[in-house]
């Protein structure tokens, strides 16, 4: 299979949303990274997601939707919670995890009883899945464990042959994937730090537990590795901590700007340690450092809050041995 490029006018966007309709696969922008997308209510379509990205059949997906009123057809119920964390934040970067409803077939939520809902704020995102006419399903669009692509370069890389089409918008804004809060009852649970902060959450509706294990422990929210480089990872307080010896032939990802010696290449995420910033370069500074001859890439942490939390968890993840 080919995989067309093509830019988002509304003759792009109307040609994506026909490959959707009939049950292909569209690459498209959104406003944390590029969404593989198929028609959620199209069980062979959403297939076609899993085999594209090598994704284990466990790994439950995200239906991308308009407004309150989709999202309350795609649930049953949509709880108060949730309803009051759609009405704050949609559109925007926040996933809720709500009871499904049985519209929502099987293969989406991966057999679970609850389904993942987000409203993407991005106008390409919104003009397909208007124009679609359907819930849209998406992971993000890399292969299964690997860097999230946060340019329609960054998609063909991985699927380029694999997928019918990419929408390309430029690079996205955010850079990390939506933020994930369960809301089935009891106190929301935050499943994934993300694009969101969590102390904007917090600030509305207080106290969520940050301690919850997912409902999915096989899934990218409970898998130890994720977001990984195809070299090892290590993970440091500052990269000043790692001694001359061990710098020759392997990369540094820095925080903050600065001179360092003796890596092969060296990235850095902020100019002076602005968090978003940091976000928006985390996933393209990591492709660029695998593709460099160095062995292995030592990152630096950032300070764990507001972006710098879900920051956090992608390094993590991507340190993590197999
Ligand atoms: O920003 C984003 O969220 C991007 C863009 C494309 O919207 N999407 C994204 O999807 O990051 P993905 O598949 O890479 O990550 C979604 C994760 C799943 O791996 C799983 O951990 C969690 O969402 N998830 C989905 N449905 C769930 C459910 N019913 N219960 C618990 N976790 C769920
Ligand atoms: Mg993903």
């Amino acid at each position: 299979m080919k995989t067309a490029v093509l830019v988002p006018d509304a003759a792009g966007v109307e040609r994506a949303a026909a490959v959707i309709r009939g049950g292909g696969l569209v690459a498209f922008p959104t406003e944390t990274v590029y969404g593989l997308g198929a028609d959620a209510l199209n069980p062979s379509a959403v297939a076609r997601i899993f085999a594209a990205k090598d994704r284990p059949a466990f790994d439950p997906l995200i239906v991308h939707v308009l407004d309150a009123a989709d999202a309350a057809r795609l649930a049953d119920p949509l709880p108060e919670s949730a309803r009051r964390l759609i009405a704050a934040f949609w559109p925007g970067p926040l996933t809720v995890v709500v009871p499904k409803s049985p519209s929502v077939p099987g293969i989406v939520t991966a057999g679970l009883s609850t389904v993942a809902l987000r409203s993407p704020a991005h106008s390409v995102a919104r003009a397909l899945i208007n124009s679609a006419a359907v819930p849209v399903a998406a992971p993000s669009a890399n292969r299964f464990s690997r860097i999230s692509p946060t340019s329609a370069h960054a998609v063909l890389e991985q699927l380029d042959g694999r997928i019918d089409l990419v929408l390309d918008a430029g690079p996205t804004d955010i850079g990390v994937e939506s933020t994930i809060v369960l809301c089935t009852g009891g106190r929301p649970a935050l499943l994934r730090a993300g694009g969101l902060p969590v102390e904007d959450i917090q600030s509305l509706v207080g106290p969520l537990d940050l301690k919850h294990r997912s409902p999915m422990p096989q899934a990218p929210g409970g898998l130890p590795r994720h977001y990984a480089p195809s070299v090892p990872l290590f993970l440091h307080e500052t990269v000043d901590d790692v001694p001359p010896e061990e710098r020759s032939g392997t990369a540094a990802l820095l925080f903050t700007a600065r001179p360092v010696e003796g890596f092969l290449a060296v990235e850095h995420l902020s100019d002076d340690g602005d968090l978003a910033q940091a976000a928006s370069r985390l996933f393209p500074a990591l492709s660029h450092l695998e593709k460099t001859p160095a062995r292995a890439i030592h990152a630096e942490s950032v300070p764990q809050v507001g972006l710098g939390r879900a920051i956090m968890e992608r390094l993590l993840k991507a340190a993590s041995p197999e």
